[in-house]
């Protein structure tokens, strides 16, 4: 058993990419992971592929009653949460004029709002226990503009950062504590799925063999999981494509 030895993790977004990769990377350090997207089946998967005890919850972060049912179905289950990681989210690559206004919508629903709104039901259970972790899945597009095309989604990153930084000092002296993790560009579903996926294809493509591998990323969380750093880039590419382009951009 490991660093998160009986420590129960919700994780969104875990039927896929980054989130799978960190249910089975908590799970191997001993934690019970709860794992929660809209695709049963494809959590199916990833639960099965887990070391340990896991719970497979099914849900849509865009809706309210979902949410509120994974934080009880997890509180019903092991009574308690001490991790919450928001990696639910998606894309949207668009020439900045082209952005469509009903699709900025739902990025931000998906990529900001959910992200508020999970934390706000989870600290629901952290609140009286006096402890808990919060950690958002944001991106290196969450503190420059990392790529072309993507303002919307530089947008709503830039959110959850500005947010989080808010919620830590609120939450000063709690004993709660709130990361943040920037991603750079990494080998997942995330450009087959977004918005603007079909534009973005090409651009994908030739940028994969500079990604980094979503287990890669996962072991870089779970090695700073409850340190000190409020930023953490998970990779060593990721740290470089940051110093590399906050220059510029
Ligand atoms: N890949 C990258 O290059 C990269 C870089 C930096 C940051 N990130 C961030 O990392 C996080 C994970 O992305 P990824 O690369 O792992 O992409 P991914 O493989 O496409 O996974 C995205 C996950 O989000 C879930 N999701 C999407 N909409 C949802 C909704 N409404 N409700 C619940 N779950 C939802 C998907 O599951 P269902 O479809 O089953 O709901 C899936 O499990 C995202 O926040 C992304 O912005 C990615």
């Amino acid at each position: 058993m490991g660093s998160l030895d009986q420590q129960v993790v919700i994780i969104t977004g875990a039927s896929s990419g980054i989130g799978a990769a960190l249910a089975r990377a908590c799970s191997e350090q001993g934690a019970q992971v709860a794992v929660a997207a809209r695709s049963k089946e494809r959590l199916t998967r990833v639960a099965e592929s887990c070391s340990g005890e896991t719970l497979v919850v099914p849900c849509d972060v865009t809706v309210g009653a979902e949410r509120r049912q994974l934080v009880d179905a997890v509180l019903a289950r092991w009574g308690k949460v001490d991790v919450l990681v928001n990696s639910a989210g998606i894309g949207y690559y668009a020439p900045f004029e082209e952005i469509d206004l009903a699709s900025l919508r739902t990025l931000l629903e998906v990529d900001f709002v959910a992200v508020l709104a999970m934390t706000q039901e989870v600290l629901r259970a952290m609140k009286p226990a006096g402890r808990g972790l919060i950690v958002q899945i944001a991106s290196t597009g969450g503190l420059i503009a990392h790529a072309p095309n993507v303002s919307a989604y530089l947008a709503a990153k830039h959110a959850v950062v500005g947010m989080s930084r808010g919620l830590r000092r609120d939450l000063e002296g709690t004993g709660i504590r709130v990361q943040v993790i920037c991603p750079h560009l990494t080998d997942t579903g995330f450009f087959a799925t977004g918005l603007g996926a079909e534009a973005m294809r090409e651009v994908a493509d030739r940028l994969r063999g500079h990604m980094d591998a979503a287990a890669q990323v996962a072991e870089g969380i779970v090695a700073e999981m409850g340190s000190d750093k409020f930023i953490v880039f998970p990779t060593d590419r990721s740290r470089k494509a940051y110093e590399r382009l906050r220059e510029a951009l």
